[in-house]
């Protein structure tokens, strides 16, 4: 089966060609980084009027890319949910579009289930059920206990930032341009960066809490970098009073921290589910932050550890892209869950 998957929930405008849920035979990506960075944050209508421009233009050069006709297309997906509503009305309004004009079937995707297919694409091997899911993104940081591609049961999630967002947010504090997260990663590896030199909290939120908060985290990072406020008058200094190898000691500790803080809640989460006769076989994950180099590294240690079976998603596929909503479609469509055009974008995932 051949879809073509449309993904606009946030800030990239995205189309890909996929056939059966797993060969990626395209996957064009426009980002829109370069309209929002003076901002430092996704802009929600300049995001929709980029959309707007560049959905058919993504659209065709998918299509071409993967050498196929767009008549040859068996079903249209499109991430629906969750998102900025404008954001995803554009790529709604062209799925249902297309499905309509090519008389082909419209699959309805959850986007941050997709990011937990993201691992799969383009691998041989299945992942076995039931299996730990994890997605860290820009949006979202949650937990999921995966019986099947179409049966997931979220354990938990963030009560307060993504932790993409908090990357995001503590590059700003650190001076680093906006979408930070891949800059704070390249300086937590300058040479000599000392990942303890700060003591920064981690946020447990109680015995056998499966959520998150970064909330503290980020704001404890402000303060090593600015000092704490004094007064009406605000901080003592921003980032440029900080040497490189304060700055770059800061983005290790902040690394390190968040690396401790998601394996913990991982280990808690197999726990729990052991506890409940439901042990994993695998480890699922997605989202953005799963580009992490320091979290790849420790997924990889964690799943060897507790011999699991790891996906973690190639480069090109941690960050948002519509291959991982061709290819988690394929499986909505082989049981018959199929949208009408009378679907509507969504701002909340559905679990
Ligand atoms: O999955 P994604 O494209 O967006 C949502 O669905 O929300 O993730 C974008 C997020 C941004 O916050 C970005 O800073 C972060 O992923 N990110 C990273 C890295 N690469 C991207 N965070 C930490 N280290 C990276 N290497
Ligand atoms: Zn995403």
């Amino acid at each position: 089966m051949l879809i073509l998957g449309l993904e606009t929930s946030c800030d990239e405008t995205a189309a890909a060609v996929v056939r059966d849920g797993r060969e990626v035979l395209s996957s064009a990506v426009a980002t829109q980084n370069e309209l929002h960075a003076e901002y430092s944050g996704v802009v929600p209508e300049i995001a929709s009027r980029a959309h707007v421009e560049r959905i058919l233009p993504v659209i065709r050069s998918a299509v071409e890319l993967a050498g196929v006709k767009l008549a040859e297309v068996d079903a249209v997906a499109v991430g629906h949910r969750p998102g900025l509503i404008g954001s995803l009305l554009i790529g709604v309004s062209a799925a249902k579009a297309l499905a309509w004009s090519l008389a082909r079937p419209l699959v309805a995707v959850d986007h941050v289930h997709a990011h937990l297919y993201a691992g799969v694409l383009g691998r041989a091997e299945q992942p076995g059920f039931p299996a730990l899911g994890l997605v860290v993104s820009g949006g979202h940081t949650s937990l999921y206990s995966v019986r099947g591609w179409t049966g997931l049961e979220r354990l938990g999630a963030t009560i307060d930032d993504a932790l993409g967002e908090a990357y995001d947010k503590a590059a700003t504090i650190l001076g680093i341009p906006y979408p930070g997260g891949p800059g704070l990663d390249r300086l937590a590896q300058a040479q000599g960066a000392n990942d303890r030199a700060y003591d920064l909290p981690i946020s447990r939120l109680g015995p056998g809490s499966l959520d998150f908060s970064f909330s503290g985290l980020k704001t404890a990072v402000l303060y090593a970098v600015r000092g704490v406020p004094d007064g009406p008058d605000g901080y003592a200094r921003d980032h440029s009073a900080l040497t490189a190898q304060a700055k770059a000691d800061v983005a290790a500790s902040f690394q390190r921290t968040v690396c401790r803080t998601v394996i913990l809640k991982l280990e808690r989460a197999m726990d729990r589910l052991a506890g409940e006769g439901r042990p994993v076989a695998s480890l699922l994950t997605g989202g953005g932050v799963t580009a992490n180099s320091r979290l790849r590294t420790e997924l990889g240690a964690f799943a060897r550890a507790r011999g699991l079976q790891l996906f973690l998603p190639p480069m090109g596929y941690c960050v948002d892209n519509a291959a991982m909503i061709a290819g988690l479609a394929h499986h909505l469509a082989r049981e018959g869950r199929f949208a009408d055009l009378t679907l509507e974008p969504m701002p909340t995932t559905a679990c």
